[in-house]
């Protein structure tokens, strides 16, 4: 049997060592590269050409070119050089160490002092790619030729298909940098179960049903739905829908490892969790709106003391996974399904 008991009611939670031992991170992170990752969105390359980005920990660069849009690797094939560290307009990819340059898809096209090297250059001088896709102006990567990008998304497409993405614009005002001091699953746990709710975030207690909040689970994502108790902020479901006569004030998706999706009636909260070592963690928001009269009402309405009420919460259980008298806990059958799957997902 492997870490997690696949019987919620005979599990254990996982291990301590799990969320402070730098080698299981570094494992963990490998799992990043198995899947699609989100990357960006569209709108970051309105008027850059070039943006850095990472899969897991591997750096990448999300790039614009008359071909469309290309993930390729931020590192010289030279001697290893960062390529680049911030966005630009430029057309070309030149290394600032010794002036190698690619196309930006990637193709190695120059480099000086090397007219005397034999079998230069070779396929081995271009840039590592990924695939790329463009999903309602959310960019998405993938090393990965096992799972299609369909298969990868199809849970949030299906449920979702209601939902006006024609109509998203991103919002930069609702964009925000938080740097959370604690691994990154810590992170996720919280995310996944609305167990804590009454008790830490009482504001957002207030305008969502408890007693109706849901999870519900899928191959690589969980979805819990919030009830809203004011029908004006909830979203308006078309007749036919599985959702159809129940008053959701929001969809809080999950997929595996780190892209939360929390639709909105006023649109999407992106959420990307980006792990940088063992106990530090940069989370990420971009705001989607479709209708902006709706902003600030409803389960979607106090997104920053929500945030910072979850921040107290996982730092604090990242000291807790330190001590020694602290190994592992058990879940609830009826609250924790989704960190129960997240666990199971991260040890299969
Ligand atoms: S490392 Fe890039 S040109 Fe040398
Ligand atoms: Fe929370």
């Amino acid at each position: 049997m492997g870490v997690i008991h696949p019987d919620i009611t005979l599990a254990e939670t996982l291990p301590s060592g799990y969320y402070n031992d730098s080698e299981k991170y570094s494992s963990l992170l490998e799992k990043f590269a198995s899947t699609w990752s989100f990357i960006g969105l569209e709108s970051m390359l309105e008027n850059d050409n070039i943006v850095p980005v990472t899969i897991g920990d591997i750096p990448m660069i999300l790039t614009k070119s008359e071909s469309g849009y290309h993930c390729i690797s931020n590192v010289c094939t030279h001697r290893g050089m960062i390529l680049c560290d911030k966005k630009t307009t430029s057309s070309t990819i030149s290394c600032p160490y010794h002036g190698r340059s690619f196309s930006l898809s990637g193709e190695f096209k120059h480099m000086p002092e090397f007219s005397e090297v034999k079998n230069f250059p070779s396929s081995a001088d271009d840039l590592p790619s990924a695939q790329v896709v463009n999903w309602h102006g959310l960019l998405f990567a993938s090393f990965s030729t096992d799972e299609t990008f369909e298969q990868y998304i199809n849970a949030v497409e299906q449920r979702m298909n209601f939902f006006n993405f024609s109509k998203l614009v991103r919002v930069e005002e609702l964009d925000r940098l938080h740097k959370v001091s604690a691994n990154w699953l810590l992170y996720v746990d919280n995310y996944l179960e609305g167990f804590h709710i009454p008790y830490v975030h009482k504001t957002l207690n207030s305008v969502i049903d408890y007693a109706s909040y849901q999870t519900e689970l899928f191959d690589n994502a969980v979805l819990q739905i919030g009830e809203g108790q004011e029908v004006r902020d909830c979203f308006e479901i078309p007749e036919g829908h599985q959702d159809y006569g129940r008053n959701i004030a929001a969809y809080y998706w999950w997929i595996f490892p780190n892209l939360m999706l929390n639709f909105y009636p006023w649109g999407i909260s992106v959420n990307v969790v980006d792990p940088l070592n063992v106990s530090q963690t940069n989370i990420t928001y971009f705001g989607l709106v479709c209708d902006s009269s709706k902003i600030g009402v409803g389960a979607g309405g106090e997104l920053d003391t929500v945030e910072h009420e979850d921040q107290w919460i996982v730092e604090s259980c990242n000291i807790g996974m330190e001590s020694k008298l602290y190994q592992r806990g058990r879940y609830s059958p009826t609250m924790e399904k989704g960190v129960h799957h997240f666990h199971r997902l991260l040890t299969e």
